[in-house]
């Protein structure tokens, strides 16, 4: 296996996820661990991720430089290509940022990872500092117009290094890069199928013979697949709780009773709009809104399993759809900035004294839609768009009012049903409206007035952490448009995002 050493980079997760793909296990360890992690797991290779701080910043992350000193195959990115250079006496320099998209030339094709790339292409920067002098011994195998080491290798010490991310999807021949790594560490990589079998019969050991499991279902492929699994694995000694909050979309509900029609298990619907609306009164910060749907999801949990309690049934455990990208999200790693914290993860109180059961917790997304077509779910379930859990609450910029969640829905509906009718949905993957905050001047009839501009945010991603915005059809957007100002009381204009991510997240809040 290899050794990735997390400096805090936003796509660390990725770089094991790559491995996955390429059929390695990997483990993911903090930089202080790094020599005693590499003594007792003696690994075939390891990769340095990036990180969000600066080598010369006052409590940077570090390694023990006696870690090159192993004779193992080391693989710096970004800020861990800076760290080799700062500790084997290079120079490192601050102030050129750089995010996005930059060409690489290839100066050398028979260096030990540049085998296989073509000439040109590109890769995906997102770096402040960069190495302005390598120690000796290095080679540069490949440059940017910006950057002089963009590629390096020294192969004599088993020393290698990119200042680009080749774990992004963004990166083209990124997977060359990391096969060709995996290759020269002597690793055979062996794909492992996922045996759907073992994931139930996983459930049904754990809860036994008797034990009731109760769990939150929202319509969103996770806690759709995470049910199916239990409702196989137990049929209905499950309870899926549907909590209708007003800030789902529309048909949602009606999603999830569908769904669960084919186990024979009925959902439990919880409807609380207006105590939602209420809890949310006054409250505009995004992290504070999270934090109150995601207790108010406790309150009502709790409630629920009084209720359920008094029925004789022995409720033992709580399911959660919770995957691997929303676990590296929510907690983070050591040396990682937190984004914001999705609200889906942890927070089980004591008191409930519940045990989790996350089946799919080490499992990616494209992942999870495999375990749900090997479970015999068809598309309408498991290709649905992901649908944040504080939902429509984090696409209200500010406070959310009864009136503007009103506007809310009705503009955002226009926008599936229209991309629909495009034959886009499916091909995006993530679209919405966004009531903005902003207000701008309008003309209607013959009055001038002032009303709340909408946003449209429609996105192309596979590995959720980089997105491109969606070169949507001018006629489709001038569709929606002309609907949102028409159909939308006082809505004033329609703006579309065409903001990359990074730098922006996908969500406005
Ligand atoms: P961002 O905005 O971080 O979104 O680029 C990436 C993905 O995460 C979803 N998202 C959330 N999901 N609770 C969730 O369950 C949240 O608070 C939350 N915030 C963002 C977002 O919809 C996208 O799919």
């Amino acid at each position: 296996m290899l050794l990735i050493v997390d400096f805090g980079s936003q796509t660390t997760q990725l770089i094991r996820r790559r491995l996955k793909e390429i059929g390695v296990t990997s483990e993911i360890i903090n930089p202080e661990d790094a020599l005693s992690e590499i003594s007792s797991k003696k690994p075939k290779g390891i990769i340095l991720s990036g990180g969000p701080s600066s080598v010369y910043e006052d409590g940077a992350p570090t390694i023990d430089s006696k870690v090159f000193q192993q004779n193992i195959p080391i693989l710096g990115i970004c800020y861990g290509l800076q760290i080799i250079a700062l500790l084997l006496k290079g120079e490192v320099i601050g102030g050129r940022k750089e995010y996005g998209p930059a060409k690489i030339k290839i100066k050398n094709f028979e260096g030990k990872l540049t085998k296989g790339l073509p000439e040109e292409f590109t890769v995906w920067m997102s770096h402040g500092d960069e190495v302005k002098k390598m120690p000796e011994a290095f080679e540069i195998v490949g440059l940017t117009e910006s950057v002089p080491y963009t590629f390096v290798e020294n192969d004599a010490q088993k020393l290698y290094g990119v200042q680009f991310h080749p774990e992004v999807e963004h990166t083209e021949f990124g997977k060359i890069i990391l096969e060709n790594f995996v290759e020269l560490c002597g690793v055979e990589a062996k794909l492992e199928e996922i045996d759907v079998d073992a994931l139930v019969k996983d459930i049904q050991e754990k809860v036994g013979k008797d034990a009731y499991v109760i769990g939150a279902v929202s319509g969103g492929v996770d806690s759709t697949v995470a049910g199916a699994l239990c409702a196989k694995a137990i049929g209905d000694r499950f309870f899926p709780i549907y909590v209708e909050n007003g800030l789902m979309r529309k048909g949602t509900r009606e999603h999830v009773e569908k769904f669960f029609k084919q186990f024979n298990v009925q959902p439990d619907i919880v409807e609380c709009e207006a105590e939602m609306l209420e809890k949310l009164k006054g409250k505009s910060d995004p992290e504070e809104k999270r934090k109150i749907i995601g207790n108010f999801y406790i309150e009502i949990f709790e409630r629920e399993l009084e209720r359920i309690t008094k029925m004789g049934k022995n409720v033992k455990f709580l399911l959660q759809g919770t995957i691997y990208s929303d676990v590296i999200e929510s907690q983070g790693t050591k040396h990682a900035s937190k984004i914001k914290s999705h609200h889906n993860v942890g927070g089980l109180p004591e008191k409930m004294k519940l045990e989790l059961l996350e089946p799919m917790r080490y499992f990616f997304k494209d992942e999870v839609r495999s375990i749900g077509k090997k479970l015999g779910l068809t598309d309408e379930f498991i290709h649905k768009q992901p649908f944040p859990g504080p939902g429509y609450a984090v696409r209200i910029r500010g406070e959310v009012t009864a009136d503007r969640l009103m506007k809310e829905r009705i503009a955002d509906d226009i926008v599936m049903e229209e991309l629909e009718q495009a034959d886009l949905l499916s091909k995006v993957f993530i679209s919405f409206a966004i009531m903005s905050g902003a207000q701008s001047t309008a003309v209607k009839g013959d009055g001038r007035f002032f009303g709340e501009v909408v946003a449209l945010r429609i996105v192309e991603s596979q590995d959720v952490m980089t997105a491109k915005w969606a070169q949507i059809p001018y006629e489709v957007l001038q569709k929606i448009s002309s609907r949102i100002v028409n159909e939308v009381p006082e809505i004033s204009r329609v703006v579309y995002d065409i903001t990359t991510k990074p730098p922006a997240t996908m969500e406005w809040e």
